[in-house]
């Protein structure tokens, strides 16, 4: 299997700023899906959610996952797979889809967090957050029944860290520990 480290989870979990991290500890390069879809349409995530709806955004994001994860280029000096951390949207594993391109790519690692974790996290910045915004249902209640409704979906991960109670570092910390506890180290992951 190619080197390559996939986040998942729920919103406010951290996968961004913990790809990024990550991804500098181990001297990998970085992708995030977001990021990635935003240039594509050439607008930020709620106006795409706003102008287009849901199912173009869902297209948008299957489109980016597949070229991310089907990345074949080599390593110029050592002619292996080149390494990888990528963070995935809240919502993308949940297609069936995306799930198998991901699981086929590397290892899928799920982040989650309390509810009342992510209602703190995501603070103000609820009302920028389509998927949390939709319905007009106070935060708490939206956050719950989604995290409901995608639970089997993340459950899919091939390893789940609980970052309710850690900061970025040890986010990054247990991951590493976790792969290594399950035989990742020949990724060299003490890069
Ligand atoms: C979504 C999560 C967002 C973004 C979009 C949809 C979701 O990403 O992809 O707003 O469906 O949970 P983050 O999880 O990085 O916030």
């Amino acid at each position: 299997m190619a080197p390559k480290i996939i986040l998942t989870g729920f919103m406010a979990t951290g996968k961004s700023a913990v790809a990024r991290t990550l991804a500098k500890r181990l001297g990998w390069r970085h992708f995030d899906c977001d990021v990635e879809i935003v240039k594509r349409a050439g607008m930020p995530i709620p106006e795409i959610f706003r102008d287009a709806g849901e199912a173009h955004f869902r297209a948008l994001e299957r489109e980016v996952i597949a070229a991310i994860a089907d990345d074949r280029r080599r390593c110029p000096q050592c002619g292996g797979a080149r390494p990888a951390v990528i963070a995935t949207g809240g919502g993308a594993i949940v297609d069936p889809c995306n799930f198998t391109v991901l699981h086929r790519a590397g290892v899928i690692i799920g982040l989650t967090a309390r509810p009342d974790v992510i209602a703190r996290r995501v603070g103000r910045s609820a009302k920028s957050r389509p998927m949390l915004a939709e319905g007009g249902k106070p935060l708490m209640v939206r956050i719950t029944e989604l995290m409901e409704a995608r639970r089997e979906a993340y459950a899919r991960a091939d390893l789940t860290i609980d970052t309710s109670g850690l900061n970025l570092e040890q986010v990054v910390d247990a991951i590493l520990e976790a792969l290594t506890a399950r035989r990742y180290n020949a990724w060299r992951l003490s890069a």
